[in-house]
């Protein structure tokens, strides 16, 4: 066989950049020491998404990154389904989860949440003038779309004789209602506000009061040694203003005081 000079140059090249690789894994550059892998479902503006680079984004992206820096970490994000997250969580593969995530009752027999850090709840959203949806009960028997996995999800199931349809991401969700395909959504208020706000999704409206009061966590795992470190973070990013900062970039407003 006849190996040619650019076969040879590149099967060259590709070694040296393989040593390379080897060389720079081995020198404790980025040790899991100190660096966090933080799993997140970025469809969820203003929270967490995708920005026009393919950098994720978003009020939960900053604030952990500004975790990250209070405690000498670098952060990792991978994105990851909703309903992965707790999985990943168990399994190790990550060390964190922030992700608009709810802090339940039923989430914590299986993983530990941080302090929490944002005031939520859940709103119905409708197709703009619709009349007869107000309130839960007025769901009964219709149709609903949710994110899977999410504390909207688990409203909307409990919602007598309704046809609830689940997708990957909240957008989604919301998507469907604006083509008219389902009558509500269920959804984070904050998250459904944005989209109609940024006009990210046309022809819907919040309708009612919350349906729920809901505080925002970061979740690691049992019993995992980080939850006092982030928790620390997390004190001096509300003390030292970052949080407030962070706050009126995603959310044009002042945080709400306590
Ligand atoms: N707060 C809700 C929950 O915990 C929805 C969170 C969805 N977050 C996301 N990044 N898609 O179930």
């Amino acid at each position: 066989m006849k190996v040619t000079r650019s076969a040879f140059l590149r099967n060259a090249v590709l070694g040296l950049l393989s040593a390379g690789v080897l060389a720079a894994c081995g020198s404790g550059a980025g040790t899991s020491e100190d660096v966090w892998k933080v799993g997140t479902e970025a469809g969820f503006p203003p929270f967490e998404s995708v920005g026009d680079d393919g950098e994720l984004v978003g009020f939960d992206i900053d604030l952990f990154n500004a975790i990250g820096e209070k405690s000498g970490k670098t952060i990792e994000f991978e994105n990851l389904p909703f309903d992965s997250l707790i999985p990943a969580l168990q399994g190790g593969t990550i060390d964190a989860a922030i992700s608009g995530m709810t802090i339940t009752e039923e989430r914590e027999q299986t993983v530990d949440f941080s302090d929490p850090y944002f005031n939520a709840g859940l709103a119905i959203a409708v197709k703009e003038d619709t009349a007869d949806i107000k309130t839960l009960d007025d769901l009964e028997g219709k149709k609903i779309a949710v994110q899977i996995g999410t504390t909207g999800a688990d409203t909307a199931n409990g919602v007598p004789d309704a046809e609830v349809t689940t997708f990957e991401n909240a957008p989604l969700a919301l998507q469907e209602l604006s083509n008219g395909n389902v009558d509500a959504v269920i959804n984070d208020a904050p998250a459904t506000l944005d989209a109609i706000a940024t006009g990210n999704i046309p022809g819907i409206d919040v309708v009612g009061e919350l349906l729920t009061e809901e505080s925002y966590g970061i979740a690691m795992p049992d019993g995992s040694e980080n939850v006092e470190t982030v928790n620390a973070a997390l004190a001096e990013i509300k003390a030292d203003g970052t949080y407030a900062e962070l706050y009126r970039k995603w959310f044009g407003a002042e945080p709400p005081t306590e």
